[in-house]
């Protein structure tokens, strides 16, 4: 197959490249990225001299760009993943996220059909795959009918026990009901994905995962900015009290969901992904403040005074949990790693790459840094 892959230079892009490149040698795999703040070269090191590797410089809106581009590399599956991806820059910029996130997504779509019904095989062998958010579902309540106080043990469909700080998850059949500028862009563009297959039969899947973490995370996002505020001995701003609840699943184990679903998954379907993986963010913030130490040798929870409790972000998301049993049913996927053995491979990560987080956060980003949170 000939894949093109949208934001590949990105947190989770290139780990998705690395993971085709690699396992499909007879692949080829064309990435499409604009290289915005968030995308970065430096990322792909390992793999830029492949011969089943290639980068374009270009950005998803260019709807003529793409369709040449897709022409001559003859692309019959495009996994996109191009995106304006932070919530709080979603809120200072909406008009960014809509551009990209929707005309973008839109753009793509209509390149693809153009380029694929004027071949003669029209849609058969292609796939259009669609990378979303949970946060498209909106946000979960934390209470319990009969008043069990959260985190309790519960059981998913699929059998997995997993700790839960409610009793309702995200699955598949949940209204969108997106709060955030970023989520209701991601909203849009996935209705739009949906409306290519039931209007024009074109190939679509779309997934939605819950928050990733791991190596190559712009230090924007809570683990790899905090990871280098507390190496660096910087305040830790924690939103509101803390007490908003994410689920975790490590970036590797959302790229191999994305190859399994890319090859296995049915067309028109969706799929929520996520590790049963539920933390409060201030528990989260421990975890990180006490594996840091003890690898820089440090006294263990030495640098617990550096969380410094702010302004909550507007309209914070109180809690998402991602049910994904039908993937784990229908497909066989499921996580391959414990929280605590990823957050420990993650941390050494970042302090094993300092230089790459020094390059990351230069003079723009300090700046935009300065700005966002003087406010406070
Ligand atoms: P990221 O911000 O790290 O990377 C986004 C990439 O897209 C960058 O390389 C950037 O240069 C590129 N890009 C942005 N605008 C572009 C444009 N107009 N044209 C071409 N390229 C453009 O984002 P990420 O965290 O890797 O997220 C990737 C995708 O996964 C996004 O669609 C996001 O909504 C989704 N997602 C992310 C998470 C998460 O926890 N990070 C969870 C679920 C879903
Ligand atoms: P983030 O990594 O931005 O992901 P998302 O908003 O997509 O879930 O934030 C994760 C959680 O951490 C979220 O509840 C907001 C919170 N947070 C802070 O408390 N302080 C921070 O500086 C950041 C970036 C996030």
């Amino acid at each position: 197959m000939n894949i093109l892959i949208t934001g590949g230079a990105g947190f989770i892009g290139n780990h998705v490249v690395r993971l085709f490149v690699n396992k499909y040698p007879q692949y080829k795999i064309v990435n499409l990225d604009k290289l915005t703040y968030a995308g970065n070269l430096a990322n792909l090191k390992d793999v830029e001299a492949k011969p089943n590797y290639k980068f374009v410089k270009m950005d998803i809106c260019d709807f003529e760009g793409v369709m040449r581009l897709m022409q001559a590399e003859h692309i019959d599956g495009i996994i996109h993943l191009a995106a304006e991806s932070h919530v709080d820059r979603s809120i200072k910029d909406p008009f960014t996220f809509a551009q990209t996130n929707v005309m973008g997504t839109l753009s793509l779509l209509q390149a693809a059909k153009a380029y694929w019904e004027s071949q003669p095989e029209k849609y058969e062998g292609k796939r259009f795959y669609h990378i979303s958010t949970d946060e498209v579902y909106g946000a979960l309540a934390m209470t319990h009918p009969e008043g069990i106080e959260p985190p309790y043990t519960t059981k998913a469909s699929s059998g997995q026990h997993h700790l839960a700080y409610g009793d309702q998850f995200f699955t598949e059949e949940l209204k969108y009901q997106p709060h955030s500028p970023y989520s209701a862009a991601k909203a849009s563009s996935d209705h739009f994905v949906r409306a290519f297959h039931d209007t024009f039969g074109m190939p679509t899947i779309v997934t939605n995962c819950s928050n990733n973490y791991g190596p190559y995370q712009f230090p924007e996002k809570l683990i790899p900015l905090f990871i280098n505020n507390i190496r660096h001995r910087k305040p830790l701003p924690v939103y509101g009290r803390g007490e908003n609840v994410r689920d975790w699943l490590y970036v590797e184990d959302h790229a191999r969901a994305i190859d399994t679903i890319f090859h296995r998954g049915k067309v028109a379907e969706t799929y929520n992904i996520g590790g049963f993986n539920e933390w409060k963010n201030i528990d989260i913030v421990k975890v990180l403040i006490n594996t840091v130490d003890r690898l820089l040798g440090r006294p263990e929870g030495a640098d617990m005074d550096l969380i410094t409790y702010v302004t909550d972000r507007a309209g914070h998301d109180l809690r998402y949990a991602i049910d994904s049993s039908k993937l784990q049913r229908e497909l066989g996927w499921e996580p391959s790693l414990q929280f605590e053995e990823g957050i420990e491979k993650t941390v050494r990560w970042y302090l094993d790459n300092q230089a790459w987080l020094d390059n990351v956060t230069s003079g723009k980003y300090q700046d935009y840094y300065r700005d966002m949170y003087d406010k406070r």
